[in-house]
């Protein structure tokens, strides 16, 4: 009797500890265009298969903004789920300091994981905080220029343009032309609407003038000469030479850029890598005749590529973060870098990829992407970087919207950013 009594107790406790430990199912938030989405449901299956750890994917939208919001509600009431989620470079700081990650040193020192296959320059400025590895990059991200060869070539260019006024010139002819048979048809699309992206876009024109967001010493140095000019081009391109359309300022995220150039309706369009393989795609108007090229610059200076990219992260709040790391490891993987690359066309974050055979007979054009990716332009790394994109957001646009111009909207955004340090620092 007191034996079966023992044994009772001796199967209770370890049911619970079971429970305890293992708890039903890991959540993970992750967003993007849709075929996206879909790859990361299946990727998740792939994975539940192969470990037995069961997953669920909470599907988020596109724009990254509203991806972090819908994150930051759920952290910051210390929920359990999501167990993981990709985050956009530039809220890890944000995350981190908001102590809302599980620093991950001490699975890599205890299994030995390797580091040296991923971006150096990437995990060392986004993904340690002070001085512990609190995410891994999932692949990363520059801006790049996409261009018709069909119609470059039609209009006798051989190559894409190197410079932005060599774009207009080109652009203007094309579109004149073109929409004698097409009224539709736009010389240039890029993000110009209030989100993040179009910071993105602000901080290539003013790095290709040779510009900058910030001081060396990390101020605010919003309305310098050069990123005024800057502005005022960006605002020329809508209002001026009408080569990129009206909505570029209320409208204009990723989707619609690439929608509006994958509908064979627009010249150059700026977006990420993940367009490329959209483009390439069956059903696109424009498969066969696309090329890819670094951005152009301003007189004779280089074009220049904002950095992005996402990462992948385990939450402080996770009652599952042994099981969380399973995933992290599988998603950083060189097989399932390699997938994310075969399928999604992305850039992977892991540089051993760049020299696989199979994705380079695929990807030709990576290789050379590889550099654009190790010289690209940061955006500020501040844990109050989200207040301080908001305020170039909103004036930028309503300078694109031609309310006001290019010096005042950028003073006015000047003023208000350095409130913003004086308030968080
Ligand atoms: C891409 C980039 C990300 C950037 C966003 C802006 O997703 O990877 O870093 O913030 O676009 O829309």
């Amino acid at each position: 009797m007191k034996k079966r009594v023992l044994f009772t107790i001796a199967m209770v406790s370890l049911l619970l500890v079971t429970c305890t430990r293992r708890k039903s199912k890991l959540t993970f938030m992750v967003g993007g265009a849709p075929n996206e989405v879909e790859f990361w449901e299946k990727l998740t299956e792939t994975f539940e298969k192969k470990t037995g750890i069961p997953i669920t994917l909470i599907r988020q939208p596109t724009d990254t903004d509203q991806r972090r919001q819908g994150l930051v509600i759920p952290l910051k009431s210390k929920q359990k789920d999501p167990d993981l989620f990709l985050m956009d470079v530039v809220w890890i700081g944000q995350f981190a300091a908001s102590k809302w990650l599980q620093p991950l040193d001490g699975y890599i020192r205890r299994e030995g994981f390797p580091l040296e296959p991923f971006f150096g320059r990437v995990l060392e400025s986004a993904d340690r905080y002070n001085g512990e590895l609190i995410a891994l990059p999932v692949y990363v991200d520059g801006g790049l220029l996409y261009y018709r060869r069909d119609l470059l070539q039609r209009f006798g260019y051989r190559s894409p343009p190197q410079s932005w006024a060599e774009l207009v010139r080109c652009a203007v002819k094309a579109q004149t032309t073109l929409r004698r048979e097409n009224p539709n048809f736009w010389g240039f699309g890029w993000q110009g609407a209030q989100y993040e992206g179009l910071v993105c876009n602000f901080l290539e024109f003013v790095s290709s003038n040779g510009g900058r967001l910030t001081t060396k010493e990390g101020k605010p140095s919003l309305n310098l000469p050069e990123n005024i000019e800057a502005l005022g081009f960006m605002v020329d391109l809508i209002h001026r030479y009408k080569i990129s359309p009206p909505n570029t300022y209320t409208e204009m995220k990723e989707e619609e850029v690439r929608n509006l150039f994958q509908s064979g309706n627009c010249l150059f369009e700026r977006n990420w890598p993940y367009a490329w393989s959209l483009h390439q795609a069956k059903g696109s108007a424009v498969r066969g005749r696309v090329g890819i090229a670094p951005l152009p610059g301003f007189g004779g200076k280089p074009g220049a590529s904002a950095l992005g990219g996402w990462h992948i992260g385990i939450s402080r709040y996770s009652d599952a973060p042994a099981q969380a790391w399973e995933f992290v490891k599988f998603v950083t993987s060189y097989k399932v870098q390699k997938e994310l690359v075969m399928g999604l066309g992305w850039n992977p974050a892991r540089v051993d990829i760049y020299d696989d055979r199979e994705v380079g007979e695929k990807f030709p054009h990576l290789p050379a992407l590889k550099g654009v990716f190790q010289t690209a332009v940061s955006r500020p790394n501040l844990p109050y970087y989200p207040q301080v994109s908001e305020v170039i957001q909103r004036w930028a646009n309503r300078a694109l919207a031609g309310k006001i111009g290019a010096k005042e909207a950028l003073d006015k955004a000047q003023k208000e950013a350095e409130e913003v340090m004086r308030a968080y620092k």
